[in-house]
């Protein structure tokens, strides 16, 4: 049987790597393989663009140049480790994918939808998650998180708060036009009560044994 693919969503500071962590456990306790894997990045070649995309000033990139890097990075990722994994029958459970670039790139930096799902066709088909989660924070909250762990990959929280709130905005709107695919939660409340309604969601969604 083949493996699920998770993938989870939000603003900076939304705490998906608690969740993530938390989800993987799960995952190893009831004997369930699993991959946690991240965006950019998750193969040598996708860290690689990874250190190019999020460190420099905000302004760094143009950014249909910068959409294409995330794609590069992308199609590396999941030819190589993603669907591999999968087809092995494990659930890979990633951190941000193809919705953060309809977001950031799309609803944050102004290009079309329409363009970014032309290449995604043009590089995935219609290889998508079966299942997305949704962080959803306020950004000044989620900002104040994200920098009491500031390292230097601080391009993207540095974009100023009005970019942040399109983000939160954006992730919302997409959730909605999917909402088979897409759940959003509350990410402020107790990271004990997230991660239950987390499994509650892999378990009814997907079936697994959790
Ligand atoms: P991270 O902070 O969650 O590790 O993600 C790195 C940054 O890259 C984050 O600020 C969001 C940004 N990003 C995009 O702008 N577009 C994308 O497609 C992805 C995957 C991430």
């Amino acid at each position: 049987m083949t493996g699920k693919f998770i993938t989870f969503e939000g603003g900076e500071g939304s705490g998906k790597s608690t969740q993530m962590s938390l989800l993987s456990a799960a995952f190893a306790a009831s004997g369930l393989p699993v991959v946690s894997t991240r965006e950019p990045g998750g193969t040598p070649g996708a860290e690689q663009i990874r250190s190019l995309l999020v460190s420099g000033s905000a302004d760094t990139w143009d950014p249909v140049a910068e959409t294409l890097l995330f794609y590069a990075a992308r199609l590396d990722h999941v030819s190589r480790l993603i669907k591999p994994a999968i087809a092995e029958g494990k659930t890979v459970i990633c951190d941000r994918f193809a919705d953060s670039t309809l977001v950031y790139q799309g609803v944050g930096k102004g290009l079309s939808p329409e363009y970014i799902r032309s290449l995604h066709r043009l590089t995935l088909g219609n290889f998508a998650p079966d299942l997305t989660i949704i962080l959803d924070i306020a950004p000044e909250e989620g900002l104040a998180r994200a920098g009491a762990r500031r390292g230097s990959e601080t391009r993207f929280e540095e974009m100023d708060i009005s970019f942040h709130r399109q983000v939160r905005e954006g992730f919302r709107a997409f959730a909605k036009g999917e909402p088979a695919r897409c759940a959003v939660l509350d990410a402020t409340q107790d990271k004990e009560a997230l991660h239950a309604q987390i499994a509650s969601l892999v378990k009814n969604r997907l079936g697994l044994a959790l």
